[in-house]
């Protein structure tokens, strides 16, 4: 059995699920998921935490924020670590968290000056990221109590998560119902499905946050992963990090990751994009679109433990975030500093500022529709 440090920091002992032995590392079941009591609010509402683990995954998920706690997955020799950024306490995730694991909502990245129009009706939401608003604007979902019901279905097992959104909050129109379900599945792989329902027009972008460290978070950077994404195109932005509307080809640009390169490689590169976003903070234009099905869109792997992660998606874009504005002011779940590069982020969504370019696709939700998308990670080494 390992029983390799990190292991044990991340506190996959408190689940009591023994580590996959040398060679096994997919081999174990998928039990009922486990509650327990993660800290309290500053109202003195309680935050839970739930553990699961299906196929050889291992997840903590908090009430608040739907956060991804924890994420630990083997590597070639069977050896676990938690690869997802983040903390251990609640006041920290409170006080200070750059959104590390969590659900985003309603609008997943930026809406320029926090502004759109919908059926001529001009709309103004919270603006938390200068003239701008970012991630669902200053309580987002990532701020919010979700309800969590765990479930066991075949060999799945997985929690759904709820939020209700009232009509106005934070600016948008429209009571979003919001049901998210993480589903571990018999093979190891984390599925995300996101459902919405409105009684208004509104706008919907819904993703996940977690910042991958396939090496094991508290274990360096993130510059020697390799990575691949399957897009000829990136929205370029401006200073303000809204897209330009123009969809540029990647071709001969830093942005390139058709062919697998490790993320450091062009990360220096003096363009003026990537000046803009501190390194890379940008939208990719997956050449598969928008699709009823997930399919494979990104490949990271960290070449050290062979730890690898491939993430289908239905979804058109993929903002891939490498951890520019981790400043070494945090001290994450394993206990140490987390500094620029610690981390990045491949989130599942439409494109930023969609509902101010109306030649991206579409993120308006109406009544009488259902909102759906799904993400699906896949672990191996
Ligand atoms: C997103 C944004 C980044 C940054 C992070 C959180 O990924 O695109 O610019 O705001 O969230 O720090």
């Amino acid at each position: 059995m390992d029983m390799s440090r990190r292991t044990v920091i991340a506190g996959a002992a408190a689940t009591g699920i023994a580590a996959a032995g040398m060679g096994s590392a997919h081999a174990t079941g998928g039990r009922k998921p486990v509650k327990s009591l993660f800290g309290k609010l500053a109202d003195g509402t309680k935050v839970y935490s739930w553990a699961l683990e299906n196929g050889g995954t291992r997840l903590k998920v908090l009430s608040y924020g739907g956060i991804v706690q924890s994420l630990e997955v083997p590597d070639r020799r069977g050896r676990y670590a938690n690869v997802s950024l983040g903390f251990d306490n609640i006041e920290d995730y409170v006080a200070k968290s750059p959104y590390f694991g969590a659900l985003i909502g309603r609008y997943g990245n930026r809406i320029g000056k926090g502004r759109f129009t919908l059926d001529g009706k001009a709309h103004q939401l919270s603006v938390n990221d200068g003239e701008n608003s970012l991630h669902g604007g200053a309580q987002g979902f990532d701020k919010r109590v979700w309800d969590i019901e765990p479930f066991t279905k075949g060999s799945d097992v997985g929690l759904y998560l709820y939020y209700t959104s009232v009509d106005g909050e934070m600016g948008y129109p429209g009571t979003l119902k919001t049901k998210v379900t993480y589903t571990l599945t018999r093979h190891g792989d984390w599925r995300i499905d996101y459902e919405a329902t409105t009684d208004k027009a509104t706008v919907v972008n819904l993703t996940s946050h977690v910042y991958w460290n396939l090496a094991g978070e508290s274990s360096g950077t993130i510059y020697d992963h390799e990575l691949s994404i399957a897009a000829s195109r990136y929205t370029p932005v401006d200073s303000g990090l809204i897209p330009t509307g123009e969809l540029a080809r990647v071709w001969g640009t830093p942005f390139d990751f058709r062919r697998t390169k490790t993320v450091g490689e062009d990360i220096r590169v003096p363009h003026q994009q990537l000046l803009y976003g501190k390194g890379i903070d940008h939208n990719w234009v997956l050449d598969k679109g928008l699709t009823a099905r997930p399919e494979h869109i990104a490949t990271l792997r960290d070449p050290s433990s062979g730890r690898t992660l491939k993430i289908a998606t239905t979804e058109p874009g993929l903002q891939f975030y490498s951890g520019n504005f981790l400043d070494g002011t945090l001290v994450g779940t394993g206990g140490t500093v987390y500094r620029q590069g610690d981390g990045l982020c491949l989130e599942t969504q439409h494109f930023p500022d969609s509902p101010n370019k109306p030649s991206f696709p579409s993120t308006v939700l109406r009544p009488g529709q259902t909102y759906r998308t799904t993400t699906v990670h896949s672990f191996s080494a």
